[in-house]
């Protein structure tokens, strides 16, 4: 399979980062998506937070992390002492992946290929960027960030020093979410902000 990096540019600049993402056919993805959702946040924020791709909402807004994952994170943020506003928010696949049913778009899980093939992308946001650490939401994230497969399980609640930046890997907040009037919720959650605790002290 091809990927993205015929379409990324030379440029670091943000701005021409996302329009030349617009074009992207490094994988099939774009086509029955309705547009690419590239990021929110300034090349000065100094921490990235790495979501697995575009919900629903986000498909059809073009921003990243504005549905109930998005809002959820929001909480998470807020309580952890990150302030969303300064910090750079971007996605490992940059098209909504999903399944059609009737008319509902059911979110399906991008497959390796997919965040081989959009890796390009953030490693060249990373690049423009340049934080002082990442936060990869997720598993698919954790691939698109570290290079290799791992276990939320295991590697999360540290600060991983094994790529070119500090890394924490933590739950993708839509599996806390999904938890949402289970018994488990407030445990998950609680592990998420106290996670994201770790993170805060590299964005000030
Ligand atoms: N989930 C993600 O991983 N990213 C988004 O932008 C929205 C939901
Ligand atoms: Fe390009 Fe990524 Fe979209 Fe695939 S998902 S078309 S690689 S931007």
């Amino acid at each position: 399979m091809s990927d993205a990096s015929e379409w990324v540019p030379d440029s670091r600049d943000l701005g021409d980062l996302e329009s030349a993402a617009h074009a992207c056919r490094g994988c099939e993805l774009w086509e029955p998506a309705t547009q690419v959702v590239f990021s929110s946040g300034e090349r000065s924020a100094r921490l990235v937070l790495v979501g697995e791709q575009p919900g629903d909402q986000e498909d059809r807004s073009g921003e990243p992390f504005v549905g109930p994952a998005g809002r959820l994170l929001d909480e998470a943020l807020v309580a952890a002492g990150i302030d969303r506003a300064a910090a750079y928010l971007t996605n490992a696949v940059k098209h909504f992946r999903f399944e059609r049913r009737g008319s509902r778009r059911i979110h399906k899980t991008p497959g390796v290929g997919h965040v081989t093939a959009c890796r390009p992308w953030l490693g060249a946001e990373l690049e423009a960027v340049s934080p002082a650490a990442v936060v990869a939401l997720g598993a698919t994230a954790a691939r698109s960030v570290l290079g290799r497969p791992v276990k939320i399980g295991e590697v999360r609640g540290r600060v991983l020093d094994e790529a070119a930046v500090p890394v924490l890997v933590t739950a993708h907040p839509s599996a806390v979410l999904r938890l949402r009037g289970d018994a488990g919720y407030d445990e998950a959650f609680g592990a998420l902000v106290s996670d994201l605790r770790l993170a805060a002290p590299f964005g000030r």
